[in-house]
Formats: C-alpha cells, structure tokens, sequence
C-alpha cells in the first residue's frame, strides 16, 4: 500500500513554487499502486491530480483531494532494426535524463528537446516541442491506465490525437487515463533538424555537427532565454502561439509590419505570442507579485513564491491588454487546478 501523506505542502513540487496544500500526497511506483491510490480517492469520494514533474501546472489554490506523483522507473528497448530501436520508458522517469540517455547510448531524434523540465509521462499530454521538432514526431504507441476501470489501454501515436501543444489527453480523454509508459522509435544513426534559425546560426561554425553538439547548442539557447525553474520559479511558455487566418495576419501587418508568423496551412498561421507580450510593453514588467521575463515575455516568473491566484492575475491582464491592441486571444499554456 503506497503512503498517503496528509495535509502536504505542494510547493516544491510544482516549477512554479505556488505554496498550496494537498488533503492527500501520494507517490506511486508502479500500475498497482497508481490503483491503490485512485482506488482510495474514489473511496474518499476526492478529485485527483497527477502530477509528473509539475513543471506544466498552476495552482490557483489548495487542492482538495488527492495528489498522486508517478514514479515509476525504467527503460526497456522492445523492438529493433536496421535503422531504427524502440525504447518503452516508464512514465516518471525525467524526461531531460532520458534525453542525456538515449544521446550517452547512441539513440537519436531527442536531441531537439534537450533540458525540458518535467517528466516522460507528461510530455505527450501537451505534445512537448522547441526548436523544429515535438515528441509526437517520435512517439509510436503510449500506455495508459483507465482511471475508472485500472485497465491498461494502448494507444497508437494516431489514437492521441497529437496537435500543437495538444493531445486526446487534454481534449475528449481529459482527466480520464493516466499514461503510464511511453515508446519512442529512435534512430542509430542520426538525422539532425536544424530547421529553427537560432540553432543553424549557433552550429554554423561546426562542419559535421553531432547530436551531442545539437544538444549542447539548445541547452544554451534555452539556458540564455528561460530562467531555471530551481532558481526562479516558472512553467515556461505561459500562452500558446496564437494561430490565425491569413486575412487577420495581412490586416495587423499594415500597422506592425515586423510582426512574427509562422505557416501553418493554406490559410492559417501561428504568431509568437511572446512577440505580442513584448510589443504590448509587458517584457521585464512586474505586476500582481508576478513577472514578466525579460529575456523572453511569453514566460511569467513567479521569484516572490506568490499564490498561484496573483500569477494567473498577471496573465489575464496581459491576455487583456493583447486582446485590446491587436484583437488576438492567447490560451493559456499550462493547465490550471483545482
Ligand atoms: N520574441 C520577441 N520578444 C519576446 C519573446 C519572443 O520579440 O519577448 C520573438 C522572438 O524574437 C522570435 C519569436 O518571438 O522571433 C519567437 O520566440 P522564440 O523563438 O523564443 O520561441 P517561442 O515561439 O516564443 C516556442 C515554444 C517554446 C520553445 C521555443 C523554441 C510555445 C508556446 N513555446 O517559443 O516552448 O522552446 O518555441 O522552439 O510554442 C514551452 O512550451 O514551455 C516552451 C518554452
């Protein structure tokens, strides 16, 4: 039976350092405890949440129910070939650790998504991606336990649903399947993507750069852009890129003609959202015991340890102001509790 801890102080298990109390904690190491432990917040008749690294989450009060931590361990390659190794890695494993992992074993297509916080089993549910690739590129198939049943389900990467920042798991299967196990298909030899200009630029001066020199090079592209969630509390990107229609895109480039888009399809494109932030004038701003990041506005700091209330009042000034001048929504990120 796992330890159910009562009364637990959440902050320094949530990135952004939000001082909020769980009824119950509980850590969780494999498919039967993670059982156990929804079995008794059914019991209890207490809402649940699954924490992973709890670098995606804003606690915008105590929670009143159960906090279950996965930390389950583990990597086990389950299939192989010529060109490719298929490796299943328990859900609570670190996810930047796993990256260090397949790099140390000669296993590439990770190297993008160097230093991500948080953990393995999360990074699908929000379809993690930074610098030209996401990790649905590399997911074949995930494992997932049936919160109302305990029955473990497949889901092939089709069945997820992946999308920008985006999944099955956030959308009709939200709160419903815990993902317990996750299988990348990984090259032995590498193919690098260097399509994100930041990364080109930074590798220009080598000739035949490595995966390990990729990952070096995002490592410090993240690291003189995000602040480090250990010494300033944060959860990265607070807002998704805003994607519009085309029509909307040419009317706000006659009056910002510098304005950042990417394409998406025929008639849609994604603006930088941290582009809107900054010409708003909300970089490096402080408000409601919240701020803005200097280095990059689309990331809100938390360095007061402020309740998670002030921060998300921060964002939703800011939400408003952008609304205002240019008439664009920005949808928050990270997901938001109780
Ligand atoms: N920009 C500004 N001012 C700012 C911030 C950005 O003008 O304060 C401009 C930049 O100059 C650039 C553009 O906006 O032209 C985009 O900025 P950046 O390249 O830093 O990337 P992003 O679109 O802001 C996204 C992801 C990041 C990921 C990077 C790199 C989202 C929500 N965010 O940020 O992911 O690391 O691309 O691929 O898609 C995260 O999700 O937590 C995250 C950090």
């Amino acid at each position: 039976m796992p330890l159910f801890l009562p009364h637990f102080n959440l902050q320094k298990l949530n990135t952004l350092a939000v001082p909020a109390v769980a009824n119950f904690y509980v850590a969780v190491h494999d498919d039967d405890e993670l059982r156990e432990a929804l079995t008794f917040a059914c019991t209890e008749n207490l809402p649940l949440l699954v924490l992973g690294g709890g670098s995606n989450i804003v606690l915008r009060a105590d929670f009143p129910g159960v906090v279950i931590q996965l930390k389950s361990q583990g990597k086990e390659v389950v299939a192989e070939d010529e060109h490719f190794v298929w490796l299943k890695v328990a859900a609570g494993e670190n996810w930047h650790h796993l990256v260090e992992y397949t790099l140390d074993n000669a296993l590439y297509g990770l190297e993008n998504l160097s230093l991500i916080p948080g953990s393995v089993g999360a990074a699908p549910i929000q379809n993690i991606g930074a610098y030209g690739v996401e990790v649905k590129d590399l997911i074949t198939e995930l494992s997932a336990l049936e919160i109302r049943s305990g029955i473990v389900v497949n889901f092939t990467n089709e069945s997820c649903r992946f999308d920008y920042r985006d999944s099955i798991f956030k959308q009709a299967l939200k709160d419903q399947y815990v993902i317990t196990s996750v299988t990348f298909r990984l090259r032995k030899t590498a193919q690098l993507n260097l399509s994100y200009p930041a990364l080109r630029d930074t590798l220009a001066g080598l000739d035949n750069p490595s995966p390990q020199a990729v990952s070096e090079a995002v490592i410090g592209i993240r690291q003189s852009k995000l602040p480090d969630p250990a010494l300033t509390p944060n959860v990265g990107s607070f807002f998704k890129n805003p994607i519009i229609n085309l029509a909307q895109l040419q009317v706000l480039r006659t009056t910002y003609p510098d304005i950042v888009s990417y394409p998406v399809d025929t008639v849609r494109v994604k603006l930088a959202a941290g582009w809107l932030i900054d010409r708003a004038g909300w970089r490096g701003k402080e408000a409601a015991g919240a701020k803005v990041h200097a280095q990059q506005a689309l990331v809100l700091t938390n360095p007061d340890r402020a309740s998670g209330a002030r921060v998300l009042a921060l964002a939703e000034l800011i939400q408003q102001s952008v609304r205002a001048q240019f008439g664009v929504t920005l949808e928050m990120e990270p997901r938001v509790y109780p």
